[in-house]
C-alpha cells in the first residue's frame, strides 16, 4: 500500500463573477491529478511556474479542499477523518516552503519555534523539551547554542535548516518540500539537498519534492511526475524519465541538453507558441498549442494518463507513433553532465532573456538542428 495516494484531484479557482455573484470564469489550477508516494521515497513534481504544483501540495495537506477527487494517507481517505485523526495526520505530514524567512515567526527564538510543535502535539514532557530542541538542531547540522537566536540572525540556508528541524519535530512520515532550495544560492542548494537526502535515509521519510528545476529533481527524486497546466503528462522512475522521456513536453525539456558527443545524432524539439493560461486552457490535450506532433484528435479529446507494463505513464494520443526517445536524450542517457546545462537553462528561466515570456522557450536554442 502506498503511503499517500491522490486520485483525480480537481481544484478550480473562481477568477471572475457576474454582477449577481455567479462565477463566470475559472482558473483550472488542478484538473484531474493522480499519483502515489511510497513510504521512504521521493516523488518529484516538476513543471513550469503556474502549472499547479503548490495547489496540489495544499490539497494533499487539506489546507484547501478539492472540488472533487480523493487523497488517502496510509489507506484512509482524508475527507473521512474525524478531528482527532486529522490532528494525527497534521503530525504525519509536514510542509516546508521556498522562503523559510516568511514561514518562521521573526519574534520567536529558534528554541520557541521548535518547542511549539512539541507542546502542541504533547510529544515530549516539558522538562525534556530543551534537550529535544538541541537534538533537532544537531540533526539538521546546526549548533545547539543557536537555540537562543532569532531567525534574522541566520543565513538563508540556516533558516531553511531551522524550518526542516521544525518539520522534523513532530516525527512526520511525509514532508512536502515546495521549492525548498529555489531561493537559496546555488552553493547552498546542494548542502540542503544532501541534508534532506541524509534525513530521508536516517528517518525513513517520504518526500513530495516540488520544483520547477530539473537539476534539483535529479539529485533527490526516485520518481518524477511532469506537470503541465493542471495535469500530469508523464510519470516514471527518475532514471527512466531522464533516459527515455516519452511525452513531447518532457522531451522538449530534455532536448535542450547540449550533446556531449558532437557526432551523436539527435533531434532538437522546439516548443511552438506561448504557454497558455490556466484561466482558459486549450481544449483536448492541453499541450496541443505547443506540440509539433499535434493532430486533429489532440484538439478535441484529452489524452488519458496510461501506464505501460513497467509503470511508465504517459498522457499522449501518439505515444506509440512518436520517434524513439534516444533521439532526444544524450547518447550516454541518464544523468550526463550535459543535463546539468539543460537544467541550468531550465531552472534559470527567470534570468534568461525570454522573448516569448515563457521560460522554457527562452531557454531553447534559437533554431532547430
Ligand atoms: N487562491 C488562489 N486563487 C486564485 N487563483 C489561484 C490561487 N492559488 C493559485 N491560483 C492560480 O492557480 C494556478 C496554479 O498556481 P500554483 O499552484 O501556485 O502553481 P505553481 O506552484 O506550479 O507555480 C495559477 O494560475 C495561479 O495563479
Ligand atoms: S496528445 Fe497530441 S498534442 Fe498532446 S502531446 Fe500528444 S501528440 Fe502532442
Ligand atoms: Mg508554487
Amino acid at each position: 500500500m502506498a503511503l499517500l495516494e491522490v486520485k483525480n484531484l480537481v481544484k478550480h479557482f473562481v477568477a471572475a463573477r457576474s454582477v449577481f455573484g455567479r462565477p463566470t470564469a475559472f482558473i483550472k489550477a488542478v484538473d484531474g491529478v493522480s499519483f502515489r508516494v511510497e513510504a521512504g521515497k521521493t516523488l518529484a513534481l516538476v513543471g513550469e511556474s503556474g502549472c499547479g504544483k503548490s495547489t496540489v501540495s495544499r490539497l494533499v495537506l487539506r489546507l484547501i479542499e478539492p472540488d472533487s477527487g480523493s487523497v488517502s494517507f496510509e489507506g484512509r481517505d482524508l475527507l473521512g477523518l474525524d478531528a482527532n485523526e486529522l490532528r494525527a495526520f497534521r503530525r504525519d505530514a509536514q510542509i516546508i516552503f521556498q522562503d523559510p524567512y516568511a514561514s518562521l515567526n521573526p519574534r520567536m527564538t529558534v528554541s520557541q519555534i521548535l518547542t511549539e510543535p512539541l507542546a502542541l502535539h504533547d510529544l515530549v514532557p516539558p522538562q525534556r523539551r530543551r534537550e529535544r530542541v538541541e537534538e533537532l538542531l544537531r540533526l539538521v547540522g546546526l549548533e545547539p547554542r543557536f537555540a537562543r537566536r532569532y531567525p534574522h540572525e541566520f543565513s538563508g540556508g540556516q533558516r531553511q535548516r531551522i524550518a526542516i528541524a521544525r518539520a522534523l519535530a513532530v516525527e512526520p512520515k511525509l514532508i512536502i518540500c515546495d521549492e525548498p532550495v529555489s531561493a537559496l544560492d546555488v552553493s547552498i542548494r546542494s548542502q540542503i539537498l544532501n541534508l534532506l537526502r541524509d534525513l530521508q535515509d536516517r528517518l525513513g521519510l517520504a518526500y513530495i519534492f516540488v520544483s520547477h528545476d530539473l537539476a534539483v529533481v535529479k539529485h533527490i527524486a526516485d520518481r518524477v511526475a511532469v506537470m503541465n497546466l493542471g495535469g500530469i503528462v508523464e510519470t516514471a522512475e527518475a532514471q527512466e524519465l531522464f533516459a527515455s522521456p516519452r511525452h513531447p513536453y518532457s522531451r522538449a525539456l530534455l532536448s535542450a541538453i547540449p550533446v556531449p558527443n558532437p557526432r551523436a545524432k539527435r533531434s532538437r524539439m522546439l516548443l511552438q507558441g506561448e504557454m497558455p493560461s490556466a484561466l482558459n486552457p486549450p481544449s483536448g490535450c492541453r499541450f496541443h498549442t505547443r506540440c509539433p506532433y499535434v493532430i486533429e484528435r489532440c484538439r478535441v479529446e484529452p489524452p488519458e494518463l496510461l501506464a505501460d507494463a513497467a509503470g511508465h505513464l504517459t498522457a499522449c494520443h501518439r505515444t506509440t507513433e512518436l520517434p524513439p526517445s534516444e533521439a532526444f536524450v544524450p547518447v550516454d542517457g541518464g544523468f550526463s553532465p550535459a543535463l546539468e546545462r539543460l537544467v541550468a537553462a531550465f531552472s534559470g528561466a527567470a534570468e534568461v532573456p525570454v522573448s516569448s515570456g515563457v521560460g522554457i522557450v527562452g531557454a531553447m536554442p534559437p533554431a532547430a538542428v
